[in-house]
């Protein structure tokens, strides 16, 4: 396969691609402030070289007559490189261009990735050059901070190019109209970044358990959470440091606001919008409805004000009207503690789900309810896994059970596992549906509806409010 356009040069000569030199220097884009440097530069270096390796592992060769898709990549700081990685396993797809603002070290990154994988990508500072020059172009992946989203995608869909753009949709439901009325208005694609809506162990979960076999019967409560255990403030390198003026032109203030805008107000939206947004937009997904009301308990509990904006601790009751009727669905964010990680739990009165785009630490659990018809012919369909009875741990020292206690259910498994990158099937989607075979699995209205139900919260935290949504919030 010595002509494979997307083999990297190391690797064609034979054996493995190793990290050089100028990995490491240009892979210090994630480095935190000085002094922290180590801990979360290998950290994070580490999710980047697995998620790599995972990317380098399965390259298959495009079909003969497969049209190649022109792709440009606006925005190639973390999730910019995670996608990269992601399309480099996705045949048919010639990248041409990058757009960073950070051109000493996250631009050249990405160019000298693509580099090792034979292509010539122009690497551009500004988007508009990008879109004035890169005619070719038939679609554009967008990973800028949120309050760039709105800016980026409106003048790419202009341009007529495709659009993916990473969520949250927008920090405003200003910025998310617009995308969506630019969507509307050229008639071009625009996926939002939700990826557990083509994850197939999501996907499986929802129409064949949930929907089909009913497993869960009615769901009636869900939690869920992302716990984040503190971490230091990113950093740059002090040669690495973008000119003040260069940092204003795009909206920043500081080089730590530049690194850290997720904590800043006008720019992103703190936790429960960058950790919150996926899992809330799982609710309404597997829920199939929006909220009517939520309740938020929240605000800046642990963190520097000087440097955090941003609620860091947020926790959330959703009620929905669902076609099977009430549901209630908590869920919280904390950047104090890590225990638990993320995940998402519906309970149904016949079962309950436990599910997380972290297969390795939720690998998909069913619970049948004791009282529930027996799931015997969806284990026999291969829909669940056989159960796995939980017994009670026989010990001298138990207290005596109570009689009335529920006795525990039967642990079931889903049997699909998602072995690509995370963000693999949402992008594959999006480049299938480019080629006409397929529907978007996260158009822009249904981002939209997601970026109602998240923006929400940090006004109801502000209001100290219950407060209600009407059907028509969620019409763009
Ligand atoms: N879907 C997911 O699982 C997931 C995971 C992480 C992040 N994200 C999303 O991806 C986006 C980027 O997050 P990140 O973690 O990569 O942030 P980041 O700060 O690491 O990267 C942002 C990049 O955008 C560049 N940039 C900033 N303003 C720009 C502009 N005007 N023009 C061109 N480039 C510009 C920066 O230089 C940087 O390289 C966010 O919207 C975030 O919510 C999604």
């Amino acid at each position: 396969m010595a002509d494979d356009p997307r083999k990297p040069e190391d690797e064609a000569a034979g054996g493995g691609r190793t990290l050089d030199r100028r990995d490491v220097l240009l892979g210090l884009s994630t480095v935190p402030a000085l002094g922290l440097f180590g801990y979360a530069w290998r950290k994070q270096r580490s999710y980047e070289q697995q998620q790599r390796e995972m990317a380098e592992a399965s390259r298959p060769a495009p079909a003969p007559d497969l049209e190649p898709i022109d792709v440009a990549l606006i925005g190639a700081g973390a999730q910019g490189q995670v996608l990269l990685d992601a399309m480099l396993r996705i045949p048919g797809l010639r990248f041409r261009a990058v757009c960073d603002i950070w051109t000493d070290f996250n631009l050249r990154r990405a160019v000298n990735t693509l580099k090792k994988y034979k292509f010539e990508a122009t690497g551009y500072e500004d988007y508009r050059e990008l879109l004035d020059k890169e005619k070719k172009l038939d679609a554009v992946v967008i990973a800028t901070p949120d309050f760039w989203h709105a800016p980026h995608t409106v003048a790419a869909l202009q341009a007529g190019k495709h659009v993916y753009c990473e969520k949250e949709m927008s920090n405003t439901l200003e910025g998310a109209r617009q995308m969506v009325a630019a969507a509307r208005a050229t008639g071009k694609l625009l996926q939002i970044g939700h990826q557990r809506r083509s994850n197939p162990r999501y996907l499986h979960c929802r129409e064949k358990l949930i929907g089909e076999a009913k497993l869960l019967g009615r769901i009636v409560t869900v939690n869920g959470q992302w716990n984040r255990a503190v971490a230091p403030d990113l950093g740059a390198p002090d040669r690495y440091l973008i000119p003040e003026a260069r940092l204003k032109q795009y909206g920043f203030r500081t080089m730590h606001e530049f690194r850290n805008w997720r904590w800043y107000k006008g720019k992103g939206g703190g936790p429960i919008v960058d950790l919150g947004s996926h899992q809330i937009d799982v609710y309404n997904w597997f829920l199939d409805a929006v909220p009517s009301y939520v309740i938020a308990s929240g605000g800046l509990d642990y963190h520097d004000p000087k440097t955090h904006e941003w609620y860091d601790t947020a926790m959330v009751v959703y009620e929905y009207e669902t076609k099977q009727g009430p549901a209630r669905a908590y869920y919280q964010t904390q950047t104090t503690n890590g225990s638990q990680g993320y995940f998402e739990n519906f309970m149904g009165d016949q079962g309950t789900l436990v599910i997380s785009e972290s297969e390795a630490n939720y690998p998909g659990r069913l619970y049948r309810d004791p009282n529930a018809p027996a799931w015997d012919e969806w284990v026999q369909r291969g829909y669940v896994t056989a159960p796995k009875v939980v017994e009670k741990e026989e010990k001298e020292d138990a207290s005596v059970l109570d009689v009335r206690e529920s006795v525990s259910p039967d642990e079931h498994r889903v049997p699909v596992v998602l072995r690509d990158p995370y963000h693999q099937p949402h992008l594959e989607n999006f480049f299938a549906a480019i080629r006409g075979k397929t529907p978007l699995n996260c158009p822009a209205e249904v981002g939209y509806e997601s970026a109602v139900t998240v923006l929400k919260v940090n006004e109801a935290i502000e209001a100290k409010q219950r407060l209600s949504f009407r059907p028509e919030d969620f019409e763009a």
